[in-house]
């Protein structure tokens, strides 16, 4: 397990019969910027059964946490909904990624963070970075989920982060957190992409529609999802990021899901 760090579990949150969350230990070794994965799992028949997770916790915290979905036939989420504080996980060394800020061209007011389901995990580690903050006048971070259960953290966002004792006040100047549900009633409804189409997003924001002179994108979900954003977006003049070390108007990566 050369590859690989083993943590130990110190919480598990399970937000409902398909959600759940945990933090680990950290290895001190480990760096990364805010918006990366890690390969993560178990040693299952003394092999590593991995997959791709973000890391939801920030940069500088002490501990790791991730977000998983729970498929009852998934070969990893099958096993890993089950962790208990105290197990080990494996963790690989060398976190990677192109959902990054340095990533995205500079002089822009505006940041759209576009995530579906646990496409949220890399967006909590963004929105707990001070330098977000810095390089933006708002930061919109939206999460389309199907039922209002889903919306994990949905408390953090909008009443701890707000009260954090560094940059409390620059998260309740700048942060705005548009969640919105798609198969039951909720304050927001419809997929994203259907609000940002009428514009329903930036009356109830108070911002101008998307441009590519003032705003820039992150977007993190599903394969179709990332295609109809990627789309959206390409339509109004952005252009993607080509790669790591490439600046574009928006960068992309898929959320993991356990197959
Ligand atoms: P919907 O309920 O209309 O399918 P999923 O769990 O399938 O990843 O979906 C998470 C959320 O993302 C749901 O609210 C879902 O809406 C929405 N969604 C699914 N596909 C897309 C897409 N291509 N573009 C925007 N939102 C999507």
């Amino acid at each position: 397990m050369a590859a690989f760090n083993t943590e130990k579990v110190l919480s598990v949150h399970h937000w409902n019969d398909t959600l759940f969350s945990f933090t680990t230990t950290r290895d001190a070794s480990l760096r990364f910027h805010n918006g990366h994965f890690v390969m993560l799992g178990l040693e299952v028949d003394g092999k590593p059964l991995m997959r791709a997770y973000s890391i939801a916790s920030p940069n500088y915290s002490e501990n790791l946490e991730f977000l998983s979905i729970k498929v009852q036939d998934g070969p990893l989420t099958s096993r890993l909904q089950h962790l208990k504080v105290g197990d080990s996980v494996l963790v690989s060394r060398k976190p990677v990624g192109t959902l990054v800020i340095d990533d995205l061209k500079p002089g822009a007011r505006n940041l759209y963070l576009f995530a579906t389901g646990t496409g949220l995990a890399p967006f909590m580690s963004i929105i707990q970075d001070p330098e977000t903050y810095e390089k933006f006048e708002k930061v919109v971070l939206l999460h389309g989920v199907r039922f209002v259960s889903e919306l994990a953290y949905a408390d953090f966002i909008q009443n701890e982060l707000p009260q954090n004792e560094y940059f409390g006040d620059v998260v309740r100047e700048k942060l705005i957190y548009y969640p919105t549900v798609t198969r039951e009633p909720f304050r927001n409804q419809g997929r994203i992409t259907e609000l940002v189409e009428s514009g329903q997003l930036f009356t109830d924001i108070g911002l101008p529609p998307l441009n590519p002179e003032t705003d820039r994108g992150m977007i993190c979900g599903s394969p179709a999802m990332l295609a109809d954003i990627s789309n959206m977006l390409n339509s109004r003049g952005f252009t993607v990021s080509p790669g790591v070390g490439q600046p574009g108007d928006y960068v992309i990566e898929r959320a993991f899901v356990d197959k």
